[in-house]
């Protein structure tokens, strides 16, 4: 490290280099003051640029990476991670010989910190994250069980998730597709559950955008829009139409986006994102990284049904709507979108038993996804079912009619034709038109 360290024949550069720091300081003082100044002025809330606490550090990782890869240092020295010490060494140093470390400048490192290193200082978080459907589960969804642990597998099988879980379907696309094109779709959200070498569970980064760990970034609903999105869970489309998502587009930037964790209220956030409902501290709720603790219904599967202790879920949801809206109010939405909700089901039912009578009858081929009906008949709730349903609850009414239920009823009548055409083909009685 000795090239880093001032020379005898390189003081006179250093003098100057500390005087230019300090001019620089002052500069950046002048321009900081000038900023709160202006931004109180304008009434807003918004977080005042932070100083970069590495900009002097004389830890070696810093300094060579200040050269190597001058973005990581700059994001982390803003972080407040960094303001509180906590060093490059301890998320990314492990012991020789580590899971997934590479040898490097004399220590083992890992190139992708797993949750098992913030572990050591966050337990709660990954505790709650592990047993999330954001843990095992999604990797489990286009992975299957074959790869884990049987202690993995335990704790896989101990995050419910109703009688959808034999429905080995689910994996059926990923098979078909291969990697060349799963690795840049299924995974690329669905990693977000994934096992690292040494066994922990889960990406933080998926979320907490590396090196800066922003609680802005975080509670934007644009961090989960990366996989949030599309025609099967369109719920940050959804949100934009929402009159919650209004809210933010129009009056976001006046919100108090740094807000201490757990102490959220109405005067930070005068409408919700999705961080705010799903996980936040906010009036009533505790902060959570288990987004399924507020949930009632397991609105993903074909067929919904009741999560397990569904009562104490909602009373914790209602709690984050209670800060702006009645009881009243929420009743009345909660027992509407139970009855959309079972009105979907039997919609999927229905398609169901729209093309019985081909699998009575050996009309549909084994493999899925290699025949017109299958996609029609997949779409109907994978797309449409599930989008109407995240609608009701959401507040997209166009998700719910011409994303949702219009398409539905568009995919049902095409069911019902295909199926009669087979039928007819195959030289069997057509079922009175329903
Ligand atoms: C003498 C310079 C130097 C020092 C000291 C140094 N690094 Fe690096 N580091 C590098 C270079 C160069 C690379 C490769 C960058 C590239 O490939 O673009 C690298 C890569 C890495 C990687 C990615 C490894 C990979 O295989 O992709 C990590 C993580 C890392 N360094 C962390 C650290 C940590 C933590 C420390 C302190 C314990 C440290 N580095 C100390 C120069 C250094
Ligand atoms: C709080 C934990 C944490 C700290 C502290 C931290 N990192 Fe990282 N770092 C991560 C995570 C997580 C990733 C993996 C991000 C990913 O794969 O998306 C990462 C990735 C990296 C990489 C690989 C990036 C790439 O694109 O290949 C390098 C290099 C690196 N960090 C260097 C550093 C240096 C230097 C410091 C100190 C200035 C540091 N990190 C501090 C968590 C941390
Ligand atoms: C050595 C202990 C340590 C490790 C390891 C560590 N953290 Fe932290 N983390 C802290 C401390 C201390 C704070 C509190 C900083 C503050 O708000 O003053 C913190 C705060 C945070 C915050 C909140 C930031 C804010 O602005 O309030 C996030 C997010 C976070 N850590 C994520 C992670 C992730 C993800 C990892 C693993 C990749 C990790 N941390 C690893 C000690 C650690
Ligand atoms: C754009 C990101 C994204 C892509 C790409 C993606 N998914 Fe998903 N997937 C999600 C999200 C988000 C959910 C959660 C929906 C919900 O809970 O309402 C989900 C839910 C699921 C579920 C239902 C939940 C469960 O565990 O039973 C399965 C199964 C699934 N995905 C498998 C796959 C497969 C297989 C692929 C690739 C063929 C894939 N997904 C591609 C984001 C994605
Ligand atoms: C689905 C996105 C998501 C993932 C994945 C995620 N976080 Fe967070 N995290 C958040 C949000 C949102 C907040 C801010 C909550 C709030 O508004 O106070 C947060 C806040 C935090 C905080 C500050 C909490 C507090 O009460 O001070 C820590 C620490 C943290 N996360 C650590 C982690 C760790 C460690 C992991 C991985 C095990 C992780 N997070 C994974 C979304 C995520
Ligand atoms: C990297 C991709 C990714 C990001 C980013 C992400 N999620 Fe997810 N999320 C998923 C996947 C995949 C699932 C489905 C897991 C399953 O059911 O198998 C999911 C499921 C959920 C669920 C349903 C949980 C349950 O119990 O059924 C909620 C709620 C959720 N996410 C909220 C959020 C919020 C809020 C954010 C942003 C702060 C976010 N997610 C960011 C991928 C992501
Ligand atoms: C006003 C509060 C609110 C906001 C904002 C919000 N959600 Fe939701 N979300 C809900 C409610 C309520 C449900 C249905 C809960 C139930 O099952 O009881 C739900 C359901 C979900 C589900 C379905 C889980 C399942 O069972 O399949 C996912 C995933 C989800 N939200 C993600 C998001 C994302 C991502 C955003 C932002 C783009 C968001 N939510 C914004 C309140 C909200
Ligand atoms: C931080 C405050 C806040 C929270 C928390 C909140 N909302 Fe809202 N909500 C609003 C605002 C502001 C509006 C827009 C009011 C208007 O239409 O003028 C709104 C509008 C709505 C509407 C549409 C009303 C209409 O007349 O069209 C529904 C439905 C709704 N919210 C449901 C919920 C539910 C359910 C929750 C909890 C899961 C929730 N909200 C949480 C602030 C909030």
């Amino acid at each position: 490290m000795s090239s880093y360290e001032p020379s005898n024949s390189g003081f006179d550069i250093w003098r100057l280099l500390i005087a230019g720091l300090v001019g620089v300081a002052i500069v950046g003082g002048l321009i900081l003051i000038s900023m709160a100044v202006s931004e109180s002025a304008a009434g807003g809330t918004a977080e005042t640029e932070r100083v970069n606490v590495l900009a002097n550090s004389s830890n070696e990782c810093v300094v060579c990476h200040e050269r190597t890869t001058p973005g990581i240092v700059e994001q982390y020295g803003h972080s407040s991670m960094a303001a509180a010490e906590v060093a490059c060494e301890d998320c990314h140093v492990v012991p020789a010989g580590y899971p997934g470390s590479v040898e490097h400048e004399g220590t083992f490192v890992l190139n992708q910190p797993t949750t098992a290193m913030c572990e050591e200082c966050h337990q709660t978080e990954v505790a709650q994250y592990s047993q999330s459907r954001h843990g095992l589960p999604s990797y489990v969804a286009y992975a299957g069980t074959g790869e884990l642990t049987t202690e993995q597998l335990a704790l896989y099988e101990a995050i419910p998730e109703g009688s959808y879980a034999p429905d080995k379907m689910r994996n059926a696309l990923f098979a078909l597709e291969g990697p060349e094109i799963t690795e840049f779709a299924c995974v690329e959200c669905h990693k977000i559950g994934r096992p690292a070498a040494d066994g922990s569970i889960g990406e933080c980064q998926q979320c907490h955008l590396r090196h800066e760990f922003s609680l802005e970034q975080v509670r934007k609903p644009e961090t989960c829009n990366h996989c949030h999105i599309g025609p099967d869970h369109p719920q940050y489309e959804i949100y934009q139409e929402s009159p919650h998502g209004i809210a933010y587009a129009t009056g976001g930037h006046n919100w108090n986006w740094e807000a201490e964790p757990g102490t959220l209220d109405v005067t930070d956030f005068p409408a919700p994102t999705c961080a705010i409902c799903h996980m936040s501290g906010f009036g009533g709720a505790a902060t959570t990284h288990d987004v399924g603790e507020r949930l009632t219904w397991y609105l993903f599967s074909p067929i919904s049904e009741r999560r397990p202790a569904y009562q104490d879920n909602m009373v914790r949801m209602q709690s984050v709507c209670r800060e702006c809206h009645n009881q009243n109010f929420i009743d009345t939405l909660y027992t509407n979108a139970d009855a959309g909700t079972e009105k979907i089901n039997d919609w999927v039912v229905e398609s169901d038993a729209i093309i019985a009578p081909l699998k009575e009858n050996d009309l549909l081929t084994a493999a899925p996804f290699d025949e017109p009906i299958d996609f029609t008949h997949f779409e109907l709730w994978h797309h449409w079912g599930r989008t109407a349903k995240f609608g009701m609850w959401m507040q997209g009414p166009d998700y719910t009619q011409w994303h949702g239920a219009y398409e539905m009823l568009s995919d049902r009548a095409e069911l019902i034709e295909m199926r009669d055409a087979k039928l007819e083909e195959a030289g069997l009685p057509v079922p009175e038109s329903e």
